[in-house]
């Protein structure tokens, strides 16, 4: 009861705030044995850590789990997905977690929505990114755990159909503002590339490296044929922690060209510091709303973790062909990827959880760039345009425009 009393107060003193409308009847239900205790004084939840998934099974890892329970407080939030309208809350309140719907436009409406949530205290709260997606056997594989420390949005660029692409050209990807592949964009939109704190990734990697990974034999099976590929090594083997970066695209795109390309895309755009290997449809849409929160002080972006686990490859092994490899065959990595979510992921969290005072409360500082394409944060991009000398927003802008 005294859970439901200091939210009912928060509600009713936030509902007086100048431009807040009255919360919808019954925003939050809750279990019987739901503690106040870890609520901060001022009623307002704070949690330590925020998991976000993209879609149900995503989410379902962490349902019925023997370590905490996040169904034990339910929080509709205005401007969250129709199909996934509450965020889940452990009782006292110290672990949160959502679903952003799928995408680009889904994940970027669903982080907005949340961190302008008055009822949230999301300062010092983690948030991690904690999906499954492609990878590149090149480096990681079915079941694999990678952490980013770069997003980037490989397919903000000019795309020509197969048919009308020039000889000449090694894809029919175009940066903006440039005539031909490879050459760095000019018209900036500002989501390009995300850089996060490479210290709390570097953290998260050394924690769910303690966790035993699981894998199943249909996966094995289907990895087994990439093995035919020395370059294709990492996607032959078993699935282990890597350090690599994440592809952001709606288009899911599949087959060794479009790989090849968006890996180039990715090491273009963070100018030779980013190590592709994996795919998915929303990091990017979530970091730039982290970054738009970040800059009002309501997030801090150096608390952000990007999790992506192999549910498939990137492309066809050798012999296959690109069509058969993604619309027909069997890739059996959904298993375990979705458990390793939940294997890898439950260090990461219960460390932040049972190291709280020590380590992350200050935070983890972190020693590279964080932030976007922009400079926006402070600090000097060590990809992009701006690196020497940031531009301000207003010559961003006007090179936008005299590009289109
Ligand atoms: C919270 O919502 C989930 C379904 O999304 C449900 O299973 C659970 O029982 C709800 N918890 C409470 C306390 O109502
Ligand atoms: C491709 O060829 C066209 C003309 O044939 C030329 O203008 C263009 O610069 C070439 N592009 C590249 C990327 O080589
Ligand atoms: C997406 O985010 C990643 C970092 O997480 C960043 O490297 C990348 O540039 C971003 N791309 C776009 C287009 O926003
Ligand atoms: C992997 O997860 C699946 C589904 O939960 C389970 O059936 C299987 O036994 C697990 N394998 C290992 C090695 O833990
Ligand atoms: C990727 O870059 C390499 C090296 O510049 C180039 O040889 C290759 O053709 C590019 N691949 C695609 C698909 O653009
Ligand atoms: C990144 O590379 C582009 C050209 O590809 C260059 O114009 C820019 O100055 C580089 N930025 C940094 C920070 O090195």
């Amino acid at each position: 009861m005294r859970l439901l009393n200091v939210l009912s107060s928060a509600l009713a003193g936030a509902a007086a705030l100048k431009g807040v409308a009255a919360l919808p009847r019954a925003v939050f239900s809750r279990d019987a044995s739901a503690s106040a205790q870890d609520i901060s004084s001022n009623g307002i939840l704070a949690p330590k850590v925020f998991i976000i998934s993209m879609f149900s099974p995503e989410a379902g890892a962490w349902y019925g789990i023997p370590d905490f329970n996040v169904l034990a407080v339910n929080i509709t939030v205005p401007g969250l997905s129709m199909l996934f309208p509450d965020i889940h809350c452990t009782d006292d309140g110290q672990i949160c977690q959502l679903t952003t719907g799928e995408g680009e436009i889904n994940a970027a409406t669903t982080i907005a929505s949340l961190v302008a949530y008055p009822y949230l205290n999301l300062k010092q709260t983690y948030f991690m990114i904690a999906g499954i997606g492609g990878v590149s056997p090149e480096v990681a594989t079915l079941g694999s755990v990678t952490l980013a420390r770069y997003a980037v949005q490989v397919a903000l660029q000019y795309e020509f159909d197969a048919r009308e692409i020039p000889a000449n050209f090694t894809t029919g990807y175009v940066p903006f503002g440039t005539t031909a592949p490879g050459e760095y964009p000019t018209s900036i939109y500002g989501t390009e590339v995300f850089e996060v704190n490479a210290a709390l990734r570097d953290k998260a990697v050394e924690l769910a490296s303690t966790a035993v990974l699981n894998d199943t034999e249909a996966a094995a099976a289907y990895r087994a044929h990439y093995a035919s590929d020395p370059s294709f090594a990492a996607g032959a083997s078993g699935p282990t922690v890597v350090a690599c970066d994440v592809a952001t695209s709606d288009v899911y795109y599949s087959g060794n060209l479009l790989a090849e390309a968006f890996d180039n895309t990715t090491t273009l755009f963070t100018n030779g510091t980013g190590k592709y290997c994996s795919s998915a449809q929303e990091d990017n849409a979530s970091l730039e709303a982290f970054l738009r929160a970040a800059i009002h002080g309501l997030v801090d972006f150096s608390r952000i973790i990007v999790m992506r686990t192999g549910s498939d490859f990137d492309r066809q092994y050798p012999g296959e062909t690109a069509t058969q490899h993604l619309l027909y065959d069997y890739q059996n990595g959904h298993v375990p990827s979705i458990a390793n979510i939940y294997l890898a992921g439950v260090k990461i969290v219960e460390d932040i959880i049972n190291n709280w005072e020590d380590t992350y409360e200050a935070g983890i500082t972190p020693t590279n760039y964080i932030g976007d394409i922009f400079g926006t944060l402070g600090g000097t991009p060590d990809f992009g345009p701006y690196g020497s000398a940031p531009a301000s927003r207003r010559s961003v802008e006007v090179r936008r425009r005299r590009r289109m």
